[in-house]
């Protein structure tokens, strides 16, 4: 019998559960109460063209993710059997997304030690905390259904919902009608990208520092396709959708988000208002354990890309390693610049703040060029085998031995081997469960991360392709 990838869910900051929110409001009063919304979609697929803003920057009205809970809209709590859409993703949501408990993180045992580390009496007031953990709009902004302890609601994603809920509840209206009236092109892999990315790396207007993670606040390890598994999706990419929506394969969306991520660092470590903390560059972007990790057992192992020695503290490049790999399957030209231009910006972080921000030009220019490419090509299966072979290559050649780029390569290959399993193209996949199991196991804890461990599930990853 046939059986899935299984790519296990890591919950990096410890299990979330706990804080969700207990319960769903029973009495919601919501405007949309006879409509079936889903079944009226019958549309071509659109793609997103402009660039759209981010709902937390759009200035649209909210009116609470309460509003789109109703029973009959997005609130039943199972799954409606012919409806175009799920109807079920409140539950979904309240249950199991942590999103909904973000708020609530704020006041938990972790959230109050960080507060008070930073010197903050209660983080629920505090903005910088806010602009992450929940759908912190300005008051004008604010119907009387919002409620700020909603967490990331489904506005914050899908933007704020007073031009488009009349249309939603109506039926009438097209993809490109939507998009009009300010609801957010989640379906696209670079404005996703952007979208979670805001809030999982950073955004000019709302970055995070070395001194909150000092404070005690989890480390933020990202990758797009996997933690839009992991979430867990709230809808169905069926007949229905492929027809409203557009789609793309999970190998793309991972290209763009690593494409999207490095340029996003890129841009924060050139951004002078993000680095006024006195250390430059800002060490959020570093290689966290570059420092910090046991000195009982030796780590260091010179790497192909990173010229600089041991003892000098390494910039993340994780996401910059990858896009390497993914480059050499679109662009080997483009790989080698990569490369060059990667190792420069590593010298460059001993040789003081010009030779830095000369270094990070030259390598914007590469990384944007990488978005674009990405956002406008997909991969059929054989492109992704050949990715899956390089990424193990590049491993065993020993580009790994840094916890968070082996972090990246195990989400990375769990993602390509789903994108192969969902194209249908490969026979039985499940011969690969136990190396990529492996590769999970070697990165779980950070304390017990070895570079021998990781390569060892690399060669059975490699094993798995004979
Ligand atoms: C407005 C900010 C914001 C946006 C936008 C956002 N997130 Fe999050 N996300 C958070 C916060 C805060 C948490 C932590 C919640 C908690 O544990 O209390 C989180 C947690 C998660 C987790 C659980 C992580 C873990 O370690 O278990 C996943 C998965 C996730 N987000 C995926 C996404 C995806 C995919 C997107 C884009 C579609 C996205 N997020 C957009 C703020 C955001
Ligand atoms: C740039 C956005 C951002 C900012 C700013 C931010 N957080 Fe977070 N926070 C996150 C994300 C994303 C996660 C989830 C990380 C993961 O698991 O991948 C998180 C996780 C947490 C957690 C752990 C939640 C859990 O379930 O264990 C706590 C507690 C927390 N944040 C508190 C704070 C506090 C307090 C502040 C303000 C000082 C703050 N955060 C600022 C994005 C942010
Ligand atoms: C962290 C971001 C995030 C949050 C919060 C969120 N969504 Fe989504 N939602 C997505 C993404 C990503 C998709 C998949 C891409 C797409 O189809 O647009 C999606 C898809 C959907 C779809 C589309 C299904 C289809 O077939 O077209 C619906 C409906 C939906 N979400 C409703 C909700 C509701 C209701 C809430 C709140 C209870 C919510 N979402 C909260 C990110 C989010
Ligand atoms: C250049 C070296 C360097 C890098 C890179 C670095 N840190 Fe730190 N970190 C420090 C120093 C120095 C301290 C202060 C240690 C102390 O007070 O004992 C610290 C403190 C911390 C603490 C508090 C430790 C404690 O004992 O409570 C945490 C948590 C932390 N860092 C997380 C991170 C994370 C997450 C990253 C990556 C995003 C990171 N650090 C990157 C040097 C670094």
């Amino acid at each position: 019998m046939k059986t899935s990838i299984v790519r296990p869910i890591q919950f990096w900051a410890g299990s979330k559960i706990n804080h969700l929110k207990p319960s769903v409001s029973k009495s919601l009063k919501t405007l949309l109460l006879s409509v079936i919304s889903g079944l009226m979609f019958s549309i071509s697929a659109v793609s997103v063209q402009a660039e759209p803003e981010l709902p937390h920057y759009s200035g649209k009205a909210r009116l609470g993710s309460q509003t789109c809970g109703g029973s009959t809209c997005n609130g039943a709590a199972k799954p409606w059997a012919n409806s175009a859409v799920l109807q079920n993703e409140f539950v979904t949501w309240s249950n199991d997304d942590p999103h909904s408990g973000a708020y609530n993180a704020l006041s938990s045992d972790r959230g109050k030690r960080i507060a008070k580390n930073l010197g903050i009496e209660d983080a629920r007031q505090e903005k910088v905390c806010l602009d992450c953990h929940t759908d912190n709009v300005p008051k004008e902004l604010q119907s009387k259904n919002f409620d700020i302890a909603d967490g990331v609601g489904c506005e914050s994603c899908h933007g704020g919902a007073v031009e488009w809920l009349g249309l939603h509840v109506s039926g009438f209206g097209q993809r490109q009608d939507y998009l009009d009236a300010g609801i957010y092109p989640t379906e696209d892999p670079k404005a996703r990208a952007k979208l979670c990315l805001s809030c999982h790396l950073s955004d000019p207007r709302k970055s995070i520092t070395h001194r909150i993670m000092g404070a005690g606040h989890p480390r933020l390890a990202f990758e797009l396709d996997t933690f839009t598994a992991n979430q867990p999706a709230h809808y169905r990419i069926d007949a229905d959708y492929k027809q409203r929506k557009q789609q793309s394969s999970g190998v793309k969306v991972w290209a763009v988000g690593q494409a999207m991520a490095a340029q996003i660092t890129v841009e924060a470590l050139m951004d002078k208002n993000r680095n006024s903390a006195g250390i430059f560059p800002e060490l959020f972007y570093f290689d966290c354990y570059a420092c910090h990790h046991s000195m009982e057992e030796p780590r260091w192992e010179r790497r192909e890309s990173v010229n600089i020695g041991p003892g000098v503290p390494r910039l993340n490049d994780s996401n910059l390693v990858m896009l390497r790999v993914l480059a050499n399957a679109v662009d080997p030209t483009l790989s080698a610049t990569l490369l060059t231009q990667t190792r420069a910006l590593h010298e460059s972080s001993s040789k003081g703040q010009e030779a830095t921000m000369s270094a990070l030009d030259d390598l914007s220019g590469t990384v944007s060029n990488l978005v674009d490419k990405f956002a406008a090509s997909d991969f059929d299966t054989a492109a992704m085998w050949k990715i899956y072979d390089a990424l193990v290559a590049e491993g065993l050649r020993g580009e790994f031995v840094d916890l968070i780029t082996a972090e990246q390569a195990t989400m990375a290959l769990g993602s390509i081997l789903t994108a192969i399993e969902a194209s249908g193209a490969s026979d039985d996949l499940q011969g690969y469960n136990e190396a990529l199991a492996k590769a999970y196991t070697a990165i779980d804890k950070s304390e017990d991360y070895t570079p021998a461990k990781y390569s060892a599930a690399l060669k059975s990853l490699a094993a798995a392709r004979k």
